[in-house]
């Protein structure tokens, strides 16, 4: 057994998508169940678009226990699961999926692992103002589930505006605590906006390694001293908007933190334990 824990009841759990070869979930979910001892596997399933149903299928045939869903297909696999949780329904993304007796089930675990990140570090977010830059996949995840979970007011800019006001419209019909506001990326508007917000969030790909010296916003000005700045990104670790919100004060958290809660988040689903947070960020970072 030492070095082969692979053996007749080991389940299998993994990830769906295409392409796959550069994840961090086979090595975060397998380090995770080899610490914590469960006779589980995670693997990488590369499945390319217009094959996803023959996937299910294969998934349901070999009585796989859970896994994971990502580009490109989180929006058309809601459609072909036996059930989906309320906030992936309004999101209309599922990122992960739990094999219950046979029926598999969606969930959306992207925005709440940013929700549960902000309650590690102590950020209120409940009968609050945020303001999100961007609108696209992740934004909308993101957007939703801090609607759904308590946030007052989302207000959300964006390069293509229609594309923001399509997502806040759905918090202002579905989500009646919360109130939604579409923008302009006007660094104007977004500085007026600011000046009574709790949190900013980058969900624009604006800042990642092939924009490295780029930000969304470009007069720190803009920024607001008394705001929590949020990057999504986790490659560079410290992105230009994040160390421009630093010079004028703000505190910051880059993007490792979520990408380890909606894992963790996920694990949790399929196997009801925690991941060891910690341990997990020293093999992925070697942070600490
Ligand atoms: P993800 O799935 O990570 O959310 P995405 O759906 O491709 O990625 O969304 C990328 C976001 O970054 C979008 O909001 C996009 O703006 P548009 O909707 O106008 O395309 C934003 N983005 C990317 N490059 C940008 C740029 N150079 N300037 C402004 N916004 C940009």
């Amino acid at each position: 057994m030492e070095n082969n824990f692979i053996q007749g009841t080991t389940g299998l759990t993994g990830l769906i998508g295409y392409p796959l070869k550069h994840s961090l979930s086979p090595s975060m979910h397998n380090s995770a169940f080899r610490k914590l001892g469960l006779d589980l596997v995670y693997l990488a399933f590369e499945i390319e678009d217009g094959s996803l149903q023959d996937g299910l299928n294969a998934m349901r045939t070999l009585n796989v226990k859970g896994f994971n869903v990502t580009m490109p297909h989180k929006q058309k696999i809601v459609q072909l699961l036996d059930g989906v949780s309320d906030d992936a329904k309004i999101i209309e993304s599922v990122n992960t999926v739990k094999n219950e007796n046979g029926k598999l089930i969606g969930y959306n675990t992207d925005g709440k692992g940013l929700v549960k990140a902000l309650e590690e570090s102590g950020i209120a977010y409940k009968g609050k103002k945020v303001v999100i830059l961007g609108a696209g996949g992740a934004a909308r995840a993101i957007a939703i589930q801090l609607a759904f979970d308590g946030a007052a007011q989302i207000v959300m800019a964006n390069r293509t505006i229609i594309k923001a006001k399509m997502i806040i419209n759905t918090i202002n019909e579905k989500i009646p605590t919360s109130k939604g506001k579409a923008i302009e990326m006007d660094e104007e508007i977004i500085k007026e906006e600011l000046k009574d917000a709790s949190i900013l969030i980058n969900c624009t790909s604006i800042g990642m390694k092939s924009t490295i010296d780029q930000s969304p916003i470009s007069n720190v000005d803009t920024f607001n001293k008394d705001v929590f700045v949020v990057d999504i990104i986790y490659d560079p670790l410290k992105t230009k908007f994040m160390s421009m919100a630093e010079e004028v004060g703000c505190k910051t958290m880059n993007g490792i933190d979520m990408l380890i809660y909606q894992g963790d988040l996920s694990f949790n689903i399929w196997t009801g334990e925690d991941m060891p947070i910690e341990y997990i960020k020293e093999v992925l970072f070697k942070t600490k």
